[in-house]
Order: C-alpha cells, then sequence, then structure tokens
C-alpha cells in the first residue's frame, strides 16, 4: 500500500509520534493535514528526544518531505521557531512545504482564545490556548487570511486591515486593548517573508505524487473523539482528525487514503474538559499517570486517566474505516492485578454500546466492564507477540474481539526499537 494514516483513535496523545517516526523511515512524504501547534508529538531516538508541534514528525528522516497541508492552521512564527530548533539539532529542513490555502493564527487568536476561556468561567473548553478555535471561526467566517494572504504584501495589507476592524471589536468586547493595524502588518510581512521559502501550492504536489504512486503518510493530530463534528462536542477542537478530512484537507481524491492505523493507547487518557466515562481518580490513575508520563506536551497539564474504552474506539473505527490498530504504551500496564476494559454503557437502565450526540446523555452513561487479568513480567524487551505473556496476548485479543479490528502493532517503550510490527501496510 502506498497511502496510509495514522490516526489518533481517543481523545489525543495516544503515541502517534512513535508510530509516525515508525512509518516516516518507509514513505518519502509525510503530511500533517488539520490542527496546528496544539499538537505535541514527542519522537524519543536513542538518547535523543524531540517534541514537534507543527512540522511533521518526518522531519527526522533524511529525504523526507514534510507537507503542512491547506487544512492546517499555522501560527508562522512558532512554524520559524520549531525550523530553527531541527536545524539546529542538524536535521534538513529544506524539504517542508507549507500550504499557501493554510489559515495563519495571529496574536489576536490567542489573546481571544485565552479571554473565551476566562469568559466561560467553568463552562471553560480547557483548549491549548494556541488561538485554534478563533482561528478555524475566522476562516469559516470568511475573515480569515491564510498563507498565500501573508506572502504577498499587498493583500496582507487588505486582508489584514478588513480582519483587525472585527477582530479590534471583539478583542474591546473582553475588556482588552485594541491592536495596531501598523504594528501587526509590520510583524507579520517580516514573517511572511521569512516563510516564503517554504510555501508552495501543497495539492497540485501530492496530487502529482498521489498519481505517480508515491509512499505517502498522512499523520493525524489530536484523536476522534476531539473531532469537531463526531467527538465530544462541544470539548472537541476545531477541525477534524479523522481520515475521513483527509482528502479535502489536503486537495487529493476521496480514493487516495489506502490503509488507515488506528492509534489506540492501552488505557485512555483525555486533556480538558468533558465527558469521560471511564475515568479514574486516586491511587490507581496517580500511578498510571507517572508511569505513563501523562502530562501534556504542550501545556504540561496532568492528563486525566481511565480504562480502556471500547466504545470509543469502535466510534472511530466505524466513521474512518480503521484497519488496524497500533496499541501503545502496553507496558504502562504492567505490573496491574487486573485490568479493565469498558465494552458498553448502562443509561437509564438499557445496554448500550454507541457515542451519543449529547454530552449531556453521554456524562450519565455508567461503563460496564470486563475485568481480565494482568501480567507481572517485564514486556519492555520483547521483539513478537509470542513472546508477551499470556495475560497480555489476551489483553490484545480481546481489544481485536470487541472491536473487530486487527491489531496491527503494539508498542512497549518510548524507543524506536520497542515498536512489534505484526502488519505493516507499506509492506502489503
Ligand atoms: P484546542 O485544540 O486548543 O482548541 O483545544 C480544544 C480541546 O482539544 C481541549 O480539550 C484540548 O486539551 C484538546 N487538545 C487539543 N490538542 C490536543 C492534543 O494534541 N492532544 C490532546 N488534546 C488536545
Amino acid at each position: 500500500m502506498k497511502r496510509i494514516v495514522v490516526e489518533g483513535s481517543q481523545w489525543g496523545d495516544e503515541g502517534k509520534g512513535k508510530i509516525t517516526d515508525y512509518f516516516s523511515q518507509k514513505a518519502k512524504i509525510v503530511v500533517r493535514f488539520q490542527g496546528g501547534n496544539n499538537a505535541g508529538h514527542t519522537i524519543v531516538f536513542g538518547s535523543k528526544k524531540f517534541a514537534v508541534r507543527l512540522i511533521p514528525s518526518g522531519i527526522f528522516h533524511k529525504g523526507t518531505t514534510c507537507v503542512l497541508a491547506s487544512g492546517m492552521v499555522v501560527n508562522p512564527e512558532a512554524f520559524l521557531e520549531e525550523l530553527a530548533i531541527i536545524k539546529e539539532a542538524g536535521f534538513d529542513t529544506s524539504k517542508v512545504l507549507l500550504s499557501d490555502r493554510a489559515s495563519v493564527i495571529f496574536d489576536y487568536h490567542k489573546m481571544l482564545d485565552g479571554a473565551r476561556e476566562t469568559a466561560l468561567g467553568k463552562a471553560k473548553i480547557g483548549t491549548t490556548g494556541k488561538g485554534i478555535g478563533p482561528c478555524y471561526t475566522d476562516k469559516a467566517s470568511r475573515i480569515g487570511l491564510r498563507i498565500g494572504d501573508l506572502v504577498n504584501e499587498k493583500t496582507l495589507e487588505k486582508r489584514l486591515k478588513n480582519a483587525l476592524e472585527f477582530k479590534n471589536r471583539e478583542l474591546e468586547s473582553y475588556g482588552l486593548a485594541p491592536l495596531k493595524f501598523s504594528e501587526v502588518f509590520k510583524k507579520y510581512k517580516k514573517l511572511g517573508e521569512q516563510i516564503k521559502p517554504y510555501v508552495c501550492d501543497t495539492s497540485l504536489f501530492l496530487q502529482k505524487e498521489v498519481k505517480k504512486g508515491t509512499k505517502i503518510l498522512f499523520e493525524g493530530a489530536q484523536g476522534a473523539m476531539l473531532c469537531l463534528t463526531h467527538g465530544t462536542y462541544p470539548f472537541v477542537t476545531s477541525s477534524s482528525p479523522m481520515a475521513n478530512s483527509i482528502p479535502l484537507s489536503c486537495g487529493i481524491p476521496c480514493n487516495s487514503i489506502e490503509y488507515v492505523l488506528g492509534i489506540a493507547k492501552a488505557y485512555t487518557t483525555r486533556v480538558g474538559e468533558g465527558p469521560f466515562p471511564t475515568e479514574l481518580f486516586g491511587d490507581l490513575a496517580n500511578e498510571i499517570r507517572v508511569r505513563g508520563h501523562e502530562y501534556g506536551t504542550v501545556t504540561k497539564r496532568p492528563r486525566r486517566i481511565g480504562w480502556l474504552d471500547a466504545c470509543v474506539l469502535r466510534h472511530a473505527a466505524n466513521i474512518s474505516g480503521i484497519n488496524g490498530w497500533a496499541v501503545t504504551l502496553l507496558d504502562v500496564l504492567t505490573g496491574l492485578d487486573e485490568i479493565k476494559i469498558c465494552d458498553k454503557y448502562i443509561y437509564n437502565g438499557k445496554t448500550i454500546d454507541t457515542i451519543p450526540a449529547t454530552l449531556e446523555e453521554f456524562e450519565e452513561y455508567q461503563p460496564h466492564y470486563i475485568t481480565l487479568k494482568g501480567w507481572k513480567e517485564d514486556i519492555t524487551k520483547v521483539k513478537s507477540f509470542d513472546e508477551l505473556p499470556k495475560n497480555a496476548q489476551n489483553y490484545l485479543k480481546t481489544i481485536e474481539k470487541l472491536t473487530g479490528v486487527k491489531i496491527a502493532l503494539f508498542s512497549v517503550g518510548p524507543d524506536r526499537k520497542q515498536t512489534i510490527v505484526l502488519f505493516d501496510p507499506f509492506e502489503n
């Protein structure tokens, strides 16, 4: 297969960076298609650890072209900072392509993100504060600027003037000082000049490569439950992390996608607010949080912890057509006497195994669990499925049974070498 997707199947932070890094070795192109620097993908090799937010994780492989496609929202300052860090670490950044149709995150988007969250008070979303929502809002209300506008002085001047008129009114409505056009223009004109060498029509580029049969990896950020349409709305991000959104966000034909790899952490985590039926509290949650280093890459917030929820995985699989699972952080569960998986919910005395549209209803859902025996053996050095203790094998088999989707690979530690691949779509 030539075109595969790495998609988060829970609430983000499933360990996508590591899996993307693995498949990037085989892909000629790695594409980010949505979101912006709200994502944080951590990659570990040897003693080195990198966290990328905007640039596709393929950047650490020589010769890989990294595309930031049209569906993304890009903060040009953050983009340049990240490029500088990567360059300084000795990696080649000359093959980074930034779509001229991607949306620009301005300082005012970040300011509005913070102001809205404060105004929401207890009802806050718990955003990453990077201006993602306000930027996508401007895109939909057609007063946003795109990267193509930023690199053209005349368009920048015209569109920024128009946008600032509305944005300043909004800032003032939150009691914030309006921004001076001349200052914003000066700053972003310079940023536009700096990013220009990377900017092109990435749709045309990708269309050609799809036709040629080049191996392309699409790297999702966040996860299915944070999808603007199919997630736990309104506690979601403002784009769709699902594979379904790739053709549109990249400007390529609908039938381009050949394989969707759903990334599922062996348990569940969530940052930010919103319903989470399998959430755990107390010592067990703390133990898993510490062992799994469950603190936000971007915000450093401690993540909420819960048992694996098979209903969530099925929801993602049914919408995106997930072909195989990559189960990550399996080693974090080592040492537990029992491990639970939610197979359905109980609501008003009835059993339900799907995700409802309204969060008020979802908040009332009680998880129904099946309980499996844990394992005590160290699994961080296993090289095959057969080397796993029987109870760990059983855990993976149960995930397959409950979701109807095969395990394509599993991961038993942060290093590149600790990935056990059972089915490699690029080799099949
Ligand atoms: P935003 O994307 O910053 O607007 O945040 C909206 C929601 O998505 C919040 O609950 C965030 O915590 C969550 N979110 C955004 N990006 C990520 C991510 O990369 N991992 C996990 N959660 C995320």
